[in-house]
C-alpha cells in the first residue's frame, strides 16, 4: 500500500482560509464502545493538532464549527459536556496561543453562554489579538441564518441613527456586518464523517468555496487527511461564476 503523505509538494496552491465542520465524534466513540463524551474529548485533541498542521502547511485562517445554534437541542448532559470541553479548551488555548503566536477568535452569538466561558473567550481573544500566526476562529453558538438576522438588526439600528441608508447597502457592506467581517471568505470547506451538507455553517461566506466531504470521522482527521483535501482542492477550477 502506498504510504500516506505528510508533506505537500511545493507547487501546490494553499487555500488561505479553510473552514471545517467537525462531524463524527459520536460515531467514533460508538465504534469503540465509549461514551459520546469520549468522542468529543478526542475531537477536541484533534482540533489542537490540526491548528499546528494547518499552519505548518501554510494555511493562514482556520475556522471550526464547534457548537451550532441547533446543538442546544441535544440532551442536557451532552451540552454540558461540550461546554466543559470548550471551557477547558479556552483555558489551555491561552497558553498555546502564546507559544504558537496564534490569534484566536470566536464567531456566533456568545450572549447565551455562561459568564465564565464568555470571560475566558474575552481574555483569550484580547490577549491573542496582536499575534501574527494562524488566525484560528471557533464558531460557538453559531448559525449562519442567526448571523444574518443579527447583521440585519445591526444594519437597521445604524439606519435609525442615520449611519447608513438603503442606497449604501451592497454585498461588501453586508459582509462587514457579519461576525466574519475582517476575514477572507473560506476557500475550502471540509466536512468529515460522510454527511453532504453545510448545516448552517457560513452560508453567506461559502458562496464560492470549494466543498470537500470525507468519510473520515473527526477524531481520526489528521495532517495526512488535510493534505488529501488540499490536493483535491488543487484539482478544482475556481471560476467564481466567470
Ligand atoms: C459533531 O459530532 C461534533 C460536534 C457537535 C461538536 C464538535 C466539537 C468538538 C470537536 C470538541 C470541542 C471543540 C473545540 C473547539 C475544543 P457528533 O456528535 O454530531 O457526531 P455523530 O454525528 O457521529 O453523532
Amino acid at each position: 500500500m502506498a504510504k500516506k503523505k505528510t508533506e505537500l509538494s511545493e507547487d501546490k496552491k494553499i487555500p488561505e482560509h479553510v473552514a471545517i465542520i467537525m462531524d463524527g465524534n459520536g460515531r467514533w466513540a460508538k465504534k469503540r464502545f465509549l461514551p459520546r463524551s469520549a468522542g468529543h474529548s478526542a475531537g477536541s485533541r484533534t482540533v489542537e493538532q490540526i491548528c499546528d498542521d494547518a499552519w505548518s502547511l501554510g494555511i493562514k485562517y482556520l475556522t471550526v464549527y464547534a457548537f451550532s445554534t441547533e446543538n442546544w437541542k441535544r440532551p442536557e448532559s451532552e451540552v454540558a459536556t461540550l461546554m466543559d470541553l470548550l471551557r477547558k479548551y479556552m483555558k489551555n488555548c491561552l497558553e498555546r496561543s502564546r507559544k504558537n503566536n496564534m490569534r484566536v477568535r470566536v464567531i456566533g452569538d456568545i450572549t447565551r453562554l455562561d459568564e465564565d466561558l464568555r470571560e475566558s473567550i474575552k481574555e483569550l481573544t484580547h490577549e491573542s489579538s496582536a499575534n501574527t500566526g494562524l488566525c484560528f476562529t471557533v464558531a460557538l453558538n453559531y448559525g449562519g441564518r442567526d448571523e444574518i438576522v443579527r447583521a440585519v438588526r445591526k444594519i437597521l439600528e445604524d439606519r435609525d441613527t442615520g449611519k447608513i441608508t438603503a442606497a449604501d447597502i451592497s454585498e461588501d457592506v453586508i459582509s462587514g456586518y457579519l461576525d466574519t467581517s475582517d476575514m477572507p471568505d473560506p476557500d475550502l470547506v471540509i466536512r468529515t464523517s460522510g454527511e453532504i451538507r453545510l448545516s448552517n455553517f457560513l452560508p453567506w461566506q461559502s458562496a464560492y468555496s470549494e466543498l470537500y466531504f470525507t468519510d473520515v470521522l473527526w477524531p481520526d482527521f489528521d495532517k495526512k487527511e488535510l493534505i488529501k483535501a488540499i490536493e483535491w482542492y488543487n484539482g478544482r477550477d475556481r471560476r467564481y461564476g466567470g
